[in-house]
């Protein structure tokens, strides 16, 4: 299962260079560990428009190290992490960040449970525990939404010790070695804080932007269900016009987010663009002035 095909002669999309023998090794290793907890999901990866985004988070990953990905929302971060997961065959489980996350929601719960009619205390596993346990990827989004406080207690899991004491049970949880962490951020972000250094520490980082041109024609061929290619064309154009607006400070980073612009697409095949534009791109922002720019471009091309 390959990420994506070679480099194509039509566009100039970049794939998966060679690997190093070694990581090849690792990655055959676990898809063979994991074969049977596998949905299939060799369709719809991510599409990496930089160069060396995938050779380098996929070797990062090998050698066991966390990943930070950094980018606005809709950029495919969770896309991204999907299809790596998917390329070492392994199941994901995933964390959202959000100021009321708290040890439960990471690490699990008690609760009480019937046996042969006596009750007795459970613990049900939260996704940290599990996907150590299993030696499946963690996906913890947002990262930088989550209080302070709440994150230190995985510096243990994220550290070469790979592991924690569970407060609620007591129990020492070492991780299986193919336990791997990938970790989302969209930076500047309301209500997210700067990450504290010594968690930041513990990534290696790699910047999501937005993608354009031929990648982001392909991209919303797979992804949409529009596949007219001049119309895809048209929006591809208009994602063009939105990020030099972007760029002159006159709209949000989020309106030229891939995820508004498939939303648009989709629509796009039932309805006139101009009205798909207003409900997918143009209604999201809050500023009057804002959605005007978003029209004026979107009239330029439908
Ligand atoms: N480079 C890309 N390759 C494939 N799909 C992408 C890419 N960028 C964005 N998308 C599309 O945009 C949607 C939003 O991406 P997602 O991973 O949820 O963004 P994020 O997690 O950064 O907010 C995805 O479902 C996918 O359809
Ligand atoms: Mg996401």
């Amino acid at each position: 299962m390959i990420l994506v095909q070679r480099q194509s002669e039509r566009t100039n999309i970049v794939y998966i260079s060679t690997l190093p023998e070694k990581i090849e090794q690792i990655i055959k290793e676990r898809k063979q560990q994991f074969q049977q907890d596998l949905t299939d999901n060799t369709t719809n990866q991510y599409v990496a428009q930089d160069e060396h985004l995938l050779t380098d988070t996929i070797i990062t990953l090998a050698l066991g190290k966390n990943i930070l990905l950094k980018g606005p929302t809709g950029s495919g971060k969770t896309k991204l992490s999907e299809s790596l997961a998917a390329h070492f065959g392994q199941p994901v489980h995933s964390i959202n960040c959000s100021i009321d996350l708290d040890a439960e929601a990471m690490l699990g719960f008690k609760t009480i449970i019937e046996i042969d009619g006596k009750s007795r205390i459970d613990f049900v596993e939260g996704p940290v525990i599990q996907a150590m346990k299993k030696g499946h990827l963690l996906y913890i989004d947002e990262i930088n939404m989550a209080k302070p406080e709440t994150l230190p207690i995985l510096n243990g899991v994220l550290d070469y010790r790979r592991q924690m004491t569970n407060p609620f049970t007591g129990e020492v949880v070492k991780a299986r070695p193919t336990f791997s962490v990938i970790a989302a951020v969209n930076e500047g972000y309301a209500g997210t804080a700067p990450l504290n250094e010594a968690l930041k520490n513990r990534f290696v980082t790699f910047e999501i932007p937005y993608i354009s041109g031929d990648v982001l024609f392909s991209v919303l061929k797979q992804e949409s269900i529009l596949q007219d290619e001049r119309l895809i064309r048209q929006f591809v154009s208009l994602s063009a016009d939105l990020t030099t607006l972007v760029e002159s400070g006159r709209l949000p980073e989020e309106a030229s987010s891939i995820r508004a612009l498939v939303d648009a697409c989709d629509l796009a095949l039932y309805i006139p663009p101009m009205r798909a534009i207003e409900s997918a791109i143009a209604g999201k922002l809050d500023d009057e002035r804002e959605q005007a720019a978003v029209r004026n471009a979107a009239e330029t091309w439908f």
